[in-house]
């Protein structure tokens, strides 16, 4: 079976550049994502390819080559699901903040909309592909809600979760370590509609990395990836703490354990603590469906690495306050980076919003730069926790555009994305214009310690002894307060 026409249900940070991708590497089949949020749609059809919504190094030019050609984006979910032979469903699928497992199950609210609406609108067979990352087996409800309410035509359901991290999408799509590919080995019609998306991937990902597997292990495997490199940052985090209070130094660990082939150098980088839409979401919901097969133990295991991560923020910012003699109140702290991490314009469940809602806490002014976020997430972000009202939220936290207008008399720096720019700007300069001492939290270890200390900052890194001052600007500093 060869397939001509696609249609992916929601064009959000998965659905937007893995179709881009597959619609530039497939030009002979239509590719339409569709999507009920009219304003990302629109975003995504703006005639400056510049202004698509998602921001991810070559994303714009894979937009360009394949839009209007054969990928288009729509909010025609109807037309589109009816035109389709395989449907991608690529919808949200957020930690529930409602009823029975609030705060730990997948909300699969979204899920079942699409289920439903494709069953209402087909009338010849369909593949449906899960690509949103989703709890063990709920290909078994969807194929129920499929059979169930659809026109008698033939469901096949696979499940295609998708590895790609955010800021190196578009690599990670031209030049996948795998794609995984679970579906039903023990019909006829699983197996051909295995080996139709299997010949999508394989116009340009060569055969042996794509793996066949059950539906289920396929399911699971996403959820216990994100969970074993969530578990490695977090591990990490453990240890810097350990370092801050013995001498030792974590990057110099690091470099030590990521020798060790068993081991591995990626992804042992201290840090604030992780963020991002997915590691919490779906270690949480693992959790959650281990507690519900009464595996207390293995749920307890994994939360662990939760428990870890929440802890690596507060103490950023705690220490922040502690190293402020006590109090930020009133005082100015520049944030630089929003973002959860460098090359994205992503920021759910990023560090800094929890920083600087601690921060606010403590009556601290913040001003935010970061490269890529827009002003109005930087107050969505901030309003959706709720911890005062949004106009508060405005008066004491502002949004510059400029990285020295946010650094210009401040008390404190705190890093919290690690984009490439911080480490080129003119640190001389910022030091110049911030009140003294000029403290510099760098929760990326991103700078270089001994050239900030030589200008006179007082840095803080992660998982290393705190850096005073060299004496000589300590001595000059005196005499300008003085
Ligand atoms: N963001 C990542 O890095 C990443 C990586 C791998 C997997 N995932 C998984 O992929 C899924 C999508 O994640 P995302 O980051 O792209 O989310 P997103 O919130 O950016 O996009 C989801 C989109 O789906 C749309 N949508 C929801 N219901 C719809 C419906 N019934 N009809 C049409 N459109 C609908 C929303 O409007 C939204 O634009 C999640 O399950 C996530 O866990 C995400």
């Amino acid at each position: 079976m060869k397939i001509k026409n696609i249609c992916c249900i929601g064009a959000g940070y998965v659905g937007g550049p893995t179709m881009a991708v597959i619609a530039q590497k497939n030009p002979e089949i239509k590719v339409t994502v569709v999507d009920i949020n009219k304003e990302r749609i629109a975003a995504w059809n703006d005639e400056n390819v510049e202004n698509i919504p998602i921001y991810e190094p070559g994303l714009s030019a894979v937009v360009a080559e394949a839009r209007g050609r054969n990928l288009f984006f729509s909010t025609e979910v109807d037309k589109a699901i009816d035109e389709a032979e395989m449907i991608f469903i690529s919808v949200n699928t957020p930690t529930k903040t409602y009823g029975i497992g609030k705060g730990m199950a997948a909300d699969l609210k979204w899920i079942e909309l699409c289920a439903r609406q494709i069953a209402r609108v087909a009338k010849e067979d369909k593949i449906i592909v899960e690509k949103s990352t989703l709890p063990v087996r709920t290909a078994e409800a969807l194929k129920s809600i499929l059979d169930n309410t659809g026109n008698g035509v033939n469901f096949q359901i696979l499940s295609n979760p998708e590895f790609l991290a955010e800021g190196t999408a578009i690599d990670d799509l031209h030049n996948p370590d795998r794609i995984l590919i679970g579906g039903d080995s023990s019909s006829k019609a699983g197996k051909i509609a295995t080996q139709a998306l299997v010949d999508v991937y394989a116009s340009w990902v060569s055969e042996e990395k794509i793996l066949t597997t059950n539906v289920w292990s396929s399911e699971l495997s996403k959820l216990t990836a994100n969970a074993f490199l969530a578990q490695r940052v977090s591990s990490i985090n453990a240890m810097s703490e350990l370092c801050e209070h013995t001498g030792a130094d974590v990057n110099e660990i690091s470099r030590a354990i990521g020798m060790d082939s068993r081991i591995g150098p990626k992804f042992l980088k201290a840090s604030v603590g992780f963020g991002g839409s997915c590691f919490q979401k779906d270690i949480l919901n693992l959790v959650y469906i281990a507690k519900s097969f009464g595996l207390n133990e293995v749920a307890d295991y994994w939360e662990q690495v939760i428990i870890m991560n929440d802890h690596q923020k507060r103490r950023f910012a705690e220490n922040i306050v502690k190293t402020l003699f006590n109090t930020v109140s009133g005082k100015k702290i520049a944030l630089l980076g929003w973002a959860f991490k460098k090359d994205t314009n992503d920021t759910r469940e990023s560090a800094a919003i929890y920083v600087a809602d601690y921060l606010l806490n403590e009556r601290a002014e913040i001003v935010v730069y970061d490269p890529k976020v827009k002003a109005e997430q930087i107050y969505a972000d901030l309003d959706y926790l709720g911890s005062r009202n949004p106009e508060e939220n405005r008066n004491l936290l502002k949004v510059v555009e400029k990285p020295y207008t946010a650094c210009k008399d401040a008390h404190a720096i705190a890093v919290l994305t690690e984009w490439d720019e911080f480490k080129a700007y003119d640190w001389e300069n910022i030091y110049n214009c911030m009140l003294k001492p000029a403290f510099l939290f760098d929760g990326r270890n991103i700078l270089d310690r001994k050239k900030l200390a030589n200008l006179g900052f007082a840095t803080n890194s992660i998982g290393l002894p705190a850096v005073q001052m060299s004496k000589e600007k300590k001595l000059t500093s005196l005499a300008t307060a003085g």
